[in-house]
């Protein structure tokens, strides 16, 4: 693996999730990170990206720098041939090329605009930092996608499925602002390589990219989708047909107990935040049916699959 940017990049994610297994039920005392470096750029907010891909560099005897990019570094220009006479202080050309001397390993948080579909697409910061570093770059969630989620998420179902081939479904949840469909499209491209009976419920309107669901079933009745369900993935994106718009819902799709009662005891994920009462009723996140607090936790071990995965790649 040369670097995390897309799931793509996994070459056997049977392995990957039992590395991350391993290394949650039996802490290593090698230190496969010695001497070597990671660093964060984040220019976005995040709590548990940040603090468990850091826990899971120390756990391999890494060192961490973390930059909040946004606020504390010059603003970049990424555009080519750039005529840079404005805002745009640094280029990404010198930046990741410095940044490659100090670092063996760059992970970048970079949500997208949600304006213009076409350049979110591109995955301008993230493909740039890949062209220009010459070390491994982790995607630490982009414009279209969270693969580290996405593998936490994965690593979370196969631990607690009491079934071979559990029903997951992923619903969409109402929320205020416009949000990405990176997490949603990381998760159903997840879902897609495992044995598992997968829908995605949302309005209509809220179907996600064409290319990312396939073949997967999408089912616009949500109580119709639950029924008989192992695990119910809520998350809220914005549309992507009316690209990063929040179109109006008549129905109620918060997602709270009653709607549980035609699940199979469902297990509740979410990547958080959530915002309760909103997305998920306090009747689930109180209850022994969330996971969130379990799967917020996997995210350490498999931050930690992948860097060691990314080392013992760039040796
Ligand atoms: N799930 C997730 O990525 O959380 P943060 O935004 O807090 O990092």
């Amino acid at each position: 693996m040369k670097n995390y940017i897309n799931l793509t990049d996994i070459e056997n994610l049977k392995a990957l999730i039992q590395e991350a297994k391993v290394m949650k039920s039996k802490p290593s005392e090698e230190k496969p990170g010695k001497g070597k470096t990671l660093g964060m750029l984040f220019f976005n907010p995040s709590l548990r990206t940040r603090l468990s891909t850091e826990k899971a560099a120390k756990f391999l005897g890494m060192d961490v720098m973390v930059m909040n990019a946004d606020k504390d570094g010059w603003a970049l220009e990424f555009e080519d041939a750039a005529i840079m006479n404005s805002d745009k202080a640094e280029h990404i050309k010198e930046a990741a090329a410095v940044l490659s001397q100090y670092c063996d390993i760059i992970a970048v948080r970079a949500f997208p605009g949600l304006k213009d579909r076409d350049q979110d697409e591109t995955e301008l910061v993230m493909n740039s930092f890949k062209k220009y570093a010459s070390v491994p770059i982790v995607n630490l969630e982009s414009a279209t996608a969270h693969p580290l989620q996405a593998l936490t998420d994965a690593i979370t179902i196969q631990e607690l499925s009491e079934k071979t081939r559990a029903k997951v479904v992923l619903s969409w949840a109402p929320h205020p602002k416009a949000l990405p469909q990176s997490v949603a499209n990381s998760f159903t491209e997840m879902m897609q390589q495992m044995d598992v009976d997968f829908v995605i419920t949302n309005p209509e309107g809220y179907d996600l990219d064409p290319k990312v669901i396939k073949e997967v079933r999408v089912e616009h009745d949500q109580e119709k989708a639950f029924e008989d369900a192992d695990f119910v993935y809520v998350k809220n994106w914005s549309s992507y047909e009316q690209y990063g718009q929040v179109l109006e819902v008549q129905e109620n799709w918060t997602v709270d107990q009653a709607k549980l009662k035609k699940t199979n005891n469902a297990k509740v994920m979410h990547c958080l935040p959530v915002r309760r009462n909103v997305v998920i009723a306090d009747d689930i996140l109180d209850s022994e049916n969330s996971i969130v607090i379990q799967q917020a936790n996997n995210r350490t071990y498999a931050a930690q699959a992948v860097l060691k995965k990314l080392l013992e790649c760039s040796k």
